[in-house]
């Protein structure tokens, strides 16, 4: 069955992979558009990135929204120590010839949960900003999505950008606590799994090998952004993080995890934007979260590079 996607993202060379790994699978995903975020970079540029992704994969006629500039309620706070000053560092993307679209990324994600009810999935890359405000002004559409995926939160990986704190929650907390307590089916592929899924020199080499432009760009674009992740944890690989959305939705059987409840802290002075997940269960709160641990790297980067395969 082909699922209606409306993608949430800021690349981000991870994003840019999970990106490139949807439209590479047209059979099980109908992308009606892209909303970029403020997150790993500023919104002009995460809106540039996403239509030269767009237009790499050969599919200008994805639209784009610029949704939210900055966060909710709190000063943007960005990643271009890891991705590069233009967010998608490392590979050589012509500048768009297509144009993002004047209607705000909030209102198309409204409009278009409401044109189909209970087919939509939001498959979410990064702050959950825009989804959160389109919740806050039309609260009907929590009950017309059909889901939400999204690469957010850590618990035994703790934090990335803090101590406690993974990028995504910490950008938008109050964001991701609006969307965690919408009641709409959700699944997290947390740090804990993504840190698994680590770009080896192999697995790199086995996706330049396909010389197809997509497949080349990908592997030119994890080359840059993994240089400070192999600094910082001094593995063989890095994590690669946004392909674990998608590649959730097309093989759930390559993970595993447990249906718990998961908050946000706001208030925490050490621990603001840590996901709490009680994994063991010792709460009797809500059970909202479907939360990913683990997965099998090596049917992920299978599932990626056929998938980059499939695009030009
Ligand atoms: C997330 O943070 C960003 O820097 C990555 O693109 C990914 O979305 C991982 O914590």
């Amino acid at each position: 069955m082909t699922r209606k996607l409306i993608i949430l993202t800021d690349p981000g060379q991870d994003q840019a992979a999970a990106i490139l790994m949807i439209l590479g699978q047209r059979e099980a995903f109908d992308v009606l558009g892209l909303v970029a975020t403020a997150g790993n970079i500023s919104l002009d540029h995460t809106i540039t990135n996403c239509l030269k992704l767009v237009e790499l994969a050969g599919r200008p006629d994805i639209p784009v929204f610029a949704g939210c500039p900055q966060p909710i309620i709190r000063p943007l706070v960005m990643a271009e120590h890891v991705h590069g000053p233009t967010g998608l560092d490392g590979a050589h993307l012509p500048m768009p010839a297509i144009k993002v679209q004047q209607r705000h990324g909030v209102d198309f994600i409204i409009d278009t949960v409401r044109a189909h009810p209970g087919e939509i999935t939001i498959c979410s890359l990064s702050p959950l900003t825009n989804l959160a405000v389109a919740l806050r002004k039309a609260p009907d559409i929590a009950g017309k999505i059909v889901e939400i995926v999204a690469m957010l939160g850590a618990y035994f990986e703790v934090g990335n950008i803090t101590p406690t704190a993974e990028f995504n929650c910490y950008v938008d907390p109050e964001a991701a606590d609006i969307v965690l307590k919408a009641g709409i089916r959700t699944t997290l592929l947390p740090l804990d799994v993504t840190h698994q899924m680590r770009s080896t020199p192999e697995r790199l080499q086995a996706m330049l090998a396909f010389g197809n432009r997509c497949s080349v760009a990908t592997a030119e674009m994890l080359e840059f952004s993994q240089a400070f992740d192999l600094g910082k944890y001094g593995w063989e690989g890095a994590p690669l993080h946004g392909p674990c959305v998608p590649a959730f939705m097309l093989a759930p059987e390559i993970f595993s995890g447990r249906l718990i409840s998961v908050a946000v802290e706001l208030n925490g002075t050490l621990t603001a934007g840590m996901t709490v997940a009680d994994w063991w269960q010792i709460t009797d709160r809500p059970k909202n979260v479907f939360y990913v641990r683990d997965g099998d790297p090596n049917a992920y980067y299978d599932l990626l590079i056929r998938s980059l395969g499939n695009l030009p």
